[in-house]
């Protein structure tokens, strides 16, 4: 552990000395991962949740210094862990606007971390641990960490926000999956295919240069900043291999269909099948290329239906689209009213509000696009 001097915590409950360190071997990791399951181990039993963190310790975006793992630990007691959190790779892609509105600024690919699994020990909140958790780990992230911004996903309203994280859009649609799905038949759908885990690094890679290519296209008003987690394999496959340890571990299965393409249009879609919750997430919409505004609307509408029915065959009750953009809406519109799919568009108020923090806490006026669910952690 690479510790630095103990901190005193001072408050109506008495005086704490805590340390500060980065839990770098397996058995410190162990100890933050048996305080992390208590608050987010379910539906995994502790066992169960300390194994998914070991085999998601070699997935390729965790493996090395991708996932860290951040502890304040008792002074004198440094195996008794109070509070942890831990940091994560994450590839940015940044283009900020012109100062002068005149000249081209070519966007960027930067580092940035997601942080998560933030908690304190039950008999030890309220006396300020997790603030003074973050607090370090801000300094890493501006020193050592060099990140260009920090995301991540609350629990917890704006508890985050006193410590420098802005809360960013939260808003979702949730498509309710019908007793019985329609019939593509009833519309004129365009066709598409099944996507499996084999066929994420080709598209990932796709999807990385169309987004580059959108963010150079992108009208951004002066001033402001345009960033994105990029949609790359690593990132996509963790939450697809996070997800699926967890439903082979309680449901002893998982589905291996993870999307739907439509290969005329260079769209597709990849989704979370979150048994336990009994819904799908979508992690990512590859929008359409080439297409015009009705066509477009047809095969988003395609891959939505196809991922509804995909939930279908789970028995699941509904999909969730985070932050879905103005086309996504239309597709939902015509679902709804050509097929009578219930859509409940809403703000996210209690769960995984994504929150962002620039370089130094600076304060910028930032447009995060797509802020969907694929960075979540
Ligand atoms: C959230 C959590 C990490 C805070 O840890 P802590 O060491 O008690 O934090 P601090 O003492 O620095 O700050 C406490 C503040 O947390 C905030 N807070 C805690 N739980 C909250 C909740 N569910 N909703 C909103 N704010 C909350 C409160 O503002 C509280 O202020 P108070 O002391 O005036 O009541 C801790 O409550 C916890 O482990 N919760 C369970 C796991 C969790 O939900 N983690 C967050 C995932 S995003």
């Amino acid at each position: 552990m690479a510790e630095t001097q103990p901190i005193s915590i001072e408050n109506a409950r008495g005086t704490l000395k805590v340390i500060f360190s980065e839990a770098t071997t397996s058995e410190e990791r162990v100890r933050c991962a048996k305080l992390a399951s208590t608050a987010f181990g379910k539906p995994l039993t502790p066992e169960r949740y300390l194994e998914r963190e070991e085999y998601l310790a070699s997935h390729p975006l965790a493996r090395g210094t991708g996932w860290r793992w951040w502890c304040l630990t008792l002074a004198d007691n440094p195996e008794h862990v109070l509070s942890m959190c831990k940091t994560m790779h994450r590839d940015l892609l940044v283009r900020d606007g012109s100062a002068t509105g005149g000249e081209t600024v070519v966007a960027r690919q930067e580092q940035g971390y997601c942080i998560c699994s933030v908690v304190t020990d039950s008999n030890y909140r309220g006396r300020g641990l997790a603030s003074v958790l973050l607090k370090g780990v801000a300094e890493w992230l501006d020193g050592p960490g060099n990140a260009t911004a920090s995301i991540l996903y609350s629990d917890v309203g704006d508890f985050y926000v006193s410590k420098g994280w802005d809360i960013l859009d939260s808003f979702e649609s949730i498509l309710t999956v019908p007793p019985s799905v329609p019939q593509k038949g009833q519309a004129q759908f365009p066709e598409t295919r099944p996507l499996t885990t084999e066929d994420i690094p080709r598209l990932c890679e796709r999807d990385v240069e169309s987004l580059k290519d959108d963010f150079q296209k992108y009208d951004l008003p002066k001033d402001s900043v345009l960033v994105t987690v990029l949609p790359t394999t690593n990132m996509i496959t963790w939450l697809q291999a996070r997800i699926a340890y967890t439903n082979n571990q309680s449901y002893g299965k998982t589905p291996k269909v993870t999307g739907s393409i439509c290969e005329s249009a260079e769209s597709w879609i990849y989704w979370y099948s979150d048994l336990h919750h009994r819904k799908i997430i979508i992690q990512r919409v590859k929008p359409p290329r080439g297409q015009d505004e009705a066509t477009s609307t047809r095969v988003l509408a395609r891959l939505l239906l196809d991922t509804i029915e995909a939930a279908a065959k789970l028995d699941l009750l509904e999909v969730d689209i985070w932050n879905p953009s103005p086309e996504l809406h239309r597709a939902m519109k015509l679902l709804n009213s050509e097929l009578g799919i219930k859509v409940t568009n809403q703000k996210r108020e209690s769960e995984h509000i994504p929150c962002l923090r620039w370089r130094g806490g600076e304060k910028r006026s930032i447009i995060a696009s797509p802020n969907e669910f694929y960075p979540w952690s």
